[in-house]
């Protein structure tokens, strides 16, 4: 087992109207509020109404129309710049994952004197940010819980997850019943999405007991939730399990103890999403099985055999590389059965850039340093086959 040094400093309340906790939350920071939201979900559902009405007491400046895969320019600059111009105190971040993330962004780049992205390339190392408050409208990501925002810049095909110790959120609200409305597709998306957190973290060398339990009942948890919610989107208590399993599920404490895994289908997808952008939980559950496929070997199959034993219930006396491969399938028919297409061509992806996308991985990403090393042939291998 690895030494660790852990903290999450994060406050989360859980549940049904946890939104009245607001005030006196908000209650903790300043008065001038930056509210950034995205592009009208959250209208739809009548909450940015009653955050007004719980805040009239605050100054509330805006930042609407934050996009999936959020951009630097305009969002993250528009932020920073608001933030400077009102002497923002805190930021009120509404909605899903791309909504919080370019918060963090802003957050940080507000305590900046020069360009935000000298701290999303991890040139310079940030020195405070702002604090954060989130109300999450979309289960997937873990950003409500975890310390990274992960930004695009269009003109670079770049993406990158940012992390940085200040970006912890201080607090977030985490209400399921806000999570009614989210699609088939992002419902499907947000637990592709979580269940690849949870693998990145049980694929790799040195793992604990402890930590393949968490992680094999996280899955399962993911699985049978998701499931429910598709049938019922309305089912709380599928809405609200899966919607704690996604928190849980990218803030590292399933992984504290193991060796790193260097995270490669999310190397992988990112490229995707910053080419062509994609949903990422959709680019991550088309990834999943082609990589497991081409990472299967003498040295990784026993954790393919455990993870298909213990998650999909496959016979244990089968031969070693039986278990795995049925795990594989396992995996991919789990993924297309809930709605997901489950090829790059299907999302409007070709051969065209392939090689592209696999140098730009091979030279940012640094996958030679995986669980199982990629280098740029094994990335553009995993990718012709997600065709
Ligand atoms: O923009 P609005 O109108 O709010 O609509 C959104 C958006 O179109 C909609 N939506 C959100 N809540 C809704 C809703 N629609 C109806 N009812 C609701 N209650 O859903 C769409 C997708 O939203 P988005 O925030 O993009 O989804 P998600 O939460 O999956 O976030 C994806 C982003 O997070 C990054 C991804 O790369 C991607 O950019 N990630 C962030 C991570 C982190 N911070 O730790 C880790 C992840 O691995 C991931 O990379
Ligand atoms: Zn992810």
């Amino acid at each position: 087992m690895q030494n660790f040094d852990y903290m999450t400093p994060t406050r989360l309340i859980f549940g049904k109207d946890a939104i009245k906790k607001l005030p006196e939350v908000m209650a903790n920071f300043g008065k001038k509020v930056l509210l950034t939201y995205g592009g009208g979900s959250i209208k739809k559902i009548g909450l940015y109404d009653k955050v007004k009405e719980l805040l009239s007491d605050k100054e509330i400046i805006e930042l609407p129309g934050i996009q999936p895969n959020p951009k630097y320019d305009p969002s993250v600059l528009d932020g920073v710049r608001l933030c400077k111009e009102h002497d923002i105190d805190v930021i009120l971040a509404v909605g899903g994952g791309s909504v919080l993330d370019c918060s963090k962004a802003i957050a940080a780049g507000a305590e900046y004197d020069g360009d935000p992205w000298d701290l999303i390339s991890y040139k310079v190392k940030a020195q405070a940010a702002l604090p954060i408050v989130d109300i999450l409208t979309l289960a997937a990501t873990g950003s409500e819980y975890d310390c990274g925002g992960v930004i695009s810049r269009t003109e670079t095909n770049d993406k990158i997850g940012y992390m940085d110790e200040h970006l912890y959120p201080a607090v977030s609200l985490l209400d399921p019943t806000y999570t009614f409305t989210v699609s088939k597709k992002q419902t499907a998306a947000g637990c592709a999405d979580a269940m690849n957190h949870i693998m990145e973290q049980y694929f790799c060398e040195d793992t604990t007991l402890l930590n393949d339990g968490f992680c094999e009942a996280g899955l399962k948890s993911l699985m049978v939730n998701a499931r429910k919610c598709l049938d019922d989107p309305e089912d709380y208590t599928a809405r609200a399990e899966m919607m704690f399993a996604c928190t849980l599920g990218c803030n590292g404490i399933y992984a504290l103890g193991n060796s790193p895994s260097g995270w490669p289908c999310h190397g992988i997808e990112h490229a995707l999403s910053a080419y062509y952008d994609i949903t990422h939980g959709e680019g991550l559950a088309i990834i999943t099985p082609r990589w497991m496929k081409h990472i299967l070997s003498e040295k990784t199959v026993d954790r393919f055999v455990k993870y298909g034993v213990n998650v999909f219930g496959i016979d244990s006396s089968l031969d070693r590389f039986e278990i795995a491969e049925k795990a594989i399938q396992a995996t991919y028919d789990f993924f297309g059965s809930i709605g997901i297409p489950m090829h790059l061509k299907d999302v409007g992806i070709d051969e065209s850039r392939i090689g592209e996308m696999a140098h730009h991985i091979a030279v940012n990403e640094g996958l030679e340093n995986a669980y199982a090393p990629l280098t740029e042939s094994d990335i553009a291998d995993i990718l012709t086959a997600s065709l």
